[in-house]
């Protein structure tokens, strides 16, 4: 009698190696097995009947699993953003002017080498963040009206105080890390001096100058004897850097809650010299960023004694920096994929 235990361990060893599996259900070894029921004695033959057929849907179903594993192997991983049909062969490099650097990437590398050649270093934010670090760390308390100004999107996710995980709405949000990160420069005599360029999102109604999701440079010097001149004229040497020409700069007081004194910094309009163009809506200036001395509370919520060292901050939209290099009308250009508008910023 043949051993079916035996041959269900070689059909399934043969299945696993084939690439035509369905063949081994019509192997000789069934045929034989069937071939050999009716010669056995009637008694014998009802229960290995049954073995058989218990055999043969094991079989089928180790039959359809390979069949399975190997029309995967077949297909290819589709990949929905691919910009070339993923079922033709691909060519052995894709042409090169199938993808390019985002403008905004370009634009903030050239923002992150004048600032690294002024001596700050580049550091990264994040995508979501808690609201001690957005707000509590930067002197909006609980409940400050002054939150208002930064609606950003919620997440589900809460913090260990069972607050909302939140979309950064700025890249102060990386104010404590940062001046805690470097807080040992303060000691060897060195200041802490950070940029960090990343992404930032609001709630905001969509325009031609508002964006949800667009990018800031946040600028952070400590030091002893720091002064907003310093601060003013950082500013000024990387805006005449990174517009390639000489520019007057006018600073009006503002309100931020992490600074003391604020400042609101304009440019005059590098389009029109300022004789009033549509750009800068005929005013001859352009408002470009929030700025100030870091408030003590700032300082001292990161270790830094406010009696001995001060520090100056800064926040300055990237997009409204590019659209106005490049004369970008509508800033949603900027996010849209649009491959026309991409295009024009490919080397
Ligand atoms: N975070 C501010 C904003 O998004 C900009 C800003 C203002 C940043 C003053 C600063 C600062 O570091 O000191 O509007």
């Amino acid at each position: 009698m043949i051993d079916i235990a035996s041959l269900k361990v070689e059909l399934e060893s043969r299945i696993a190696a084939s690439d035509t599996p369905a063949d081994i259900l019509k192997s000789k070894e069934f045929r034989e097995l069937y071939a050999s029921i009716p010669t056995l004695a009637v008694d014998e033959r009802k229960e290995f009947g049954q073995k058989v057929n218990e055999l043969k849907e094991t079989i089928a179903r180790a039959v359809a699993k390979r069949q399975e594993q190997l029309s995967a192997k077949e297909l290819p991983a589709i990949d929905i953003t691919a910009p070339f049909d993923v079922n033709a062969a691909m060519p052995a490099l894709l042409p090169s002017d199938q993808g390019t650097i985002h403008p905004l990437m370009n634009e903030i590398e050239t923002i992150s080498d004048i600032f690294n050649r002024m001596g700050f270093v580049t550091e990264e934010s994040r995508e979501i963040d808690d609201q001690y670090h957005m707000f509590e760390s930067l002197n909006f308390p609980k409940g400050h009206p002054a939150r208002d100004d930064w609606d950003t999107f919620m997440t589900v996710e809460t913090d260990a105080s069972g607050d909302p995980l939140i979309a950064p709405a700025h890249t102060s949000t990386m104010q404590n890390r940062v001046m805690r990160k470097y807080h040992d420069n303060l000691e060897n005599n060195q200041p802490i001096a950070v940029i960090v360029p990343d992404r930032t999102f609001r709630n905001e109604d969509l325009d031609a100058r508002h964006e949800h999701t667009f990018y800031q440079v946040e600028g952070v010097y400590v030091a002893k004897g720091v002064h907003a001149g310093m601060l003013i004229a950082t500013l000024q040497a990387f805006l005449e850097e990174y517009y390639g020409r000489q520019l007057e700069v006018r600073v009006n007081p503002f309100y931020f809650p992490f600074t003391e004194p604020s400042f609101e910094f304009a440019l005059s309009c590098p389009f029109c010299d300022k004789q009033g163009c549509n750009i800068c809506s005929q005013s001859g200036w352009i408002e470009l960023l929030g700025c100030g001395m870091i408030h003590p509370n700032v300082l001292k919520e990161a270790d830094i004694d406010p009696t001995i060292y001060t520090g100056f901050a800064f926040g300055c939209g990237i997009d409204r920096l590019v659209m106005m290099k490049y004369q970008i009308e509508d800033i949603r250009h900027l996010e849209s994929g649009k491959l026309d508008f991409l295009r024009q910023f490919s080397a």
